[in-house]
């Protein structure tokens, strides 16, 4: 259905105040915590060498530096620049290739078919404009092309995590929860029927910390979405916001030492791009 005009603003409006959240702290330092769903999912891709590949909201680039180490063709793109130069300076670390592009997940400036892989960990979920999103992500991979995604489920700790966040500070209406990515029904209503062998697996990341104070110090002061709230709030709704936020840390914790271990669900998703007339859902 075609959108009116009221409703792109609105749209465009959130997407600065989501750039302006993402550009607070440095997400790098919590990323770095999540290495390991990148690996798995491009080793559930097959990616292989020489293939084009477009890591879409990539950060600091987990999941393009795991492509970029079987030799892919790689581009992370994100619309906040200093997470792409963190990308940069990990990847000649390691003495690999890495294209970068600043890039809107829900406009994504390559042309129809161009990448032979596009993933997104934890990244294109978050775009507004859930549709806009899915159809951008398959618009660029060519018809046999792989599609993977990784995204928090709505029960998992961050999927909560981001429920707060809302309760706190709530999107205009018609913003869709984030975490409706991580469910595989609004997975195929986004994705339609222009992907074919859907696989969808349920699996566990797991943020680690000495405890849970220094895991709240850690995203109080790096992670964005938290910062922005502990600035937009007023003084008691911030204790209200911080207790809240560590209630749901308490009760994902399973650490039994008094440290601070939290698993937290999210849907792997590895999809092939149908050939033929259907190009979007
Ligand atoms: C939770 S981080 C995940 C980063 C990275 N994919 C990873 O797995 O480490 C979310 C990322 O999505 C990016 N992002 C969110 N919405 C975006 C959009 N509409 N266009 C481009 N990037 C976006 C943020 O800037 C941030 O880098």
């Amino acid at each position: 259905m075609a959108r009116d005009e009221a409703t792109h603003h609105a749209l465009d409006d959130v997407t600065n105040a989501q750039r302006e959240m993402w550009g607070r702290g440095d997400f790098h330092r919590i990323g770095v915590g999540q290495v390991l769903v990148g690996e798995l999912l491009v080793r559930a891709l097959g990616v292989g060498p020489g293939e084009r590949v477009l890591d879409v909201a990539g950060g600091a680039g987990n999941a393009s530096l795991a492509a970029a180490r079987r030799w892919a063709d790689v581009t992370c793109t994100d619309y906040v620049p200093h997470l792409l130069f963190r990308a940069r300076v990990r990847a000649a670390a390691e003495g690999l290739p890495l294209a970068l592009a600043v890039a809107d997940a829900q406009r994504l400036p390559f042309p129809d078919a161009s990448f032979d892989v596009v993933v997104s960990t934890f990244g294109a979920m978050f775009a507004p404009d859930q549709e806009a999103t899915a159809a951008e992500l398959l618009r660029v991979l060519r018809p046999g092309g792989r599609l993977g995604m990784a995204n928090w489920t709505p029960d998992s700790w961050v999927g909560e995590q981001f429920a707060l966040q809302a309760r706190f500070l709530p999107p205009p209406e018609g913003v869709r929860s984030p975490a409706l990515w991580g469910t595989t029904a609004r997975l195929e209503d986004l994705l339609g029927v222009a992907v074919d062998a859907v696989r969808t697996t349920v699996a566990q990341s797991e943020f680690m910390h000495r405890d849970p104070d220094k895991l709240w110090e850690q995203f109080s002061v790096w992670f964005g979405p938290v910062a922005t709230a502990l600035e937009r709030l007023d003084p008691l709704q911030r204790t209200d916001f911080q207790r809240a936020w560590q209630s749901v840390t308490d009760r994902h914790n399973v650490a039994v030492d008094g440290g601070c271990r939290i698993p937290s669900s999210y849907l792997e998703v590895v999809a092939v791009k149908r050939h033929g007339p259907a190009s979007g859902p």
